[in-house]
């Protein structure tokens, strides 16, 4: 039976993949409020969605998912019956550096999340819980295979031991109270309005700018890469088509090792910026490894596939092309995020290693 919500709390909606949600959930359903809740850290950018900004079913908060109250007063306002919960710090690097910023944000907030909808929700069951995870909560493949729904979690880093965390405590509060909820799991998004502290827009940002690209260790490590708006039109079908108390892989059957999807980058960053053949490869550079990298990440994403009927729309490649074209042609938002507090980070990131 399809869910039909007159009303959906996104939070994280200023970020990256949050931003690609809000949008399609703005467009695609008009008579249904829309309300971003984002506390607008480094990542979050209210640029991200100056397109639907004055859409009448689009309402913008900015507020910290930490800040119970507050919270708890946006679910009587708007008689809140759906959350999709994407805010958190989502980079791993920043989790090495900074474990304990992960584990308020990503698991205590989720606990403030989901205290507010249970004492707002109570026993009404017309409500869903939808919590948006990843593939890093499984741990590492070894040389070989597939995360199903069904692998153990085994996180291990800072940032995906606090998004594990935070799963089982939506599983628990199911269980023990009953509420609705919902989790997916999804491998690595790309797409426009990326942040460039992530590997695409980073060696796409370097490459424009003549500028070394960071492989860490061999470039031997594998993630299994998909178009952020496939991404986004999973979590649509399963916000309003997917089973309470289920969990759904998210994944392109797309894997790719670092170093020749970096290769495949600059053969289209040469043809993109009329550059001779082989120029953007020389800016090729291995760096020192990230601290406990995971070597292997594959989602087997049949599940989603046989019960929903999604699948991912766009090849890689033509994703990839897709991607480079937007960012040369948003140099401007591109430009507004790396200037200032980027270079910081960028420097104690890079120039260290
Ligand atoms: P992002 O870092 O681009 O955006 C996170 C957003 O959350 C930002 O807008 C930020 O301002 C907001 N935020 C952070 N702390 C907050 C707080 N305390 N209160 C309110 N808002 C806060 O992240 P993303 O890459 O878009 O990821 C979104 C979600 O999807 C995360 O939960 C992440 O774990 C998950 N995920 C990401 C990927 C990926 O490849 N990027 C893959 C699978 C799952
Ligand atoms: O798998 C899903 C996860 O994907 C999400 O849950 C995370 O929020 C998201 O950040 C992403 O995590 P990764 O660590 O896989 O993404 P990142 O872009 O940081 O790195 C991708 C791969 O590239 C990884 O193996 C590390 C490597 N890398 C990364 C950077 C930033 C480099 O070789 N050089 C770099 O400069």
């Amino acid at each position: 039976m399809e869910r039909n919500f007159k009303t959906i709390l996104v939070t994280g909606g200023a970020g990256f993949i949050g931003s690609h949600v809000v949008r399609l959930l703005v467009n695609q359903y008009p008579a249904c409020k829309i309300i971003n809740l984002d506390k607008l850290t480094y990542a979050g950018n209210m640029e991200n969605l100056a397109d639907i900004s004055t859409k009448p079913n689009y309402t913008f908060i900015k507020g910290d998912i930490n800040d119970a109250p507050f919270v708890a007063g946006i679910f009587e306002k708007y008689a809140v019956p759906a959350v999709v919960h994407l805010a958190a710090e989502s980079h791993v690097d920043r989790s090495i550096s900074n474990p304990t910023e992960f584990a308020v944000t990503n698991v205590i907030g989720t606990i403030n999340l989901l205290n507010a909808a249970r004492n707002y929700w109570k026993d009404n069951r017309d409500t869903l819980f939808y919590q948006i995870s990843t593939d890093e909560v499984y741990g590492s493949l070894g040389s070989s295979g597939f995360f199903t729904e069904q692998t153990a979690y085994s996180p291990r880093s800072p940032y995906s031991a606090s998004k594990a965390s935070a799963d089982h405590f939506v599983r628990a509060y199911h269980h023990t109270y009953g509420l609705p909820v919902v989790i997916s799991n999804c491998s690595n998004n790309y797409g426009s309005y990326q942040f460039p502290e992530k590997l695409i827009p980073l060696a796409i940002h370097n490459i424009k700018s003549n500028k070394p690209v960071p492989v860490y260790g061999t470039g031997e490590n594998i993630r299994d890469w998909l178009y952020v708006e496939d991404h986004a039109a999973a979590i649509n079908l399963i916000l309003h088509n997917g089973e309470a108390g289920s969990t759904y892989n998210i994944g392109g059957f797309n894997e790719w090792k670092n170093i020749d999807l970096i290769r495949l980058l600059c053969r289209i960053m040469d043809k993109k910026l009329n550059r001779p053949a082989g120029s953007s490869e020389k800016l090729i550079t291995f760096v020192k490894d990230r601290a406990g990298h995971d070597m292997l990440y594959a989602i087997d994403s049949s599940k989603i596939k046989n019960e929903l009927g999604w699948s991912p729309t766009l090849q890689f490649e033509q994703g990839l092309e897709k991607t480079v074209d937007w960012y040369l042609a948003n140099e401007k938002w591109l430009l507004g995020i790396t200037s200032g507090e980027y270079q910081k980070y960028y420097r104690e990131q890079y120039e260290k290693r």
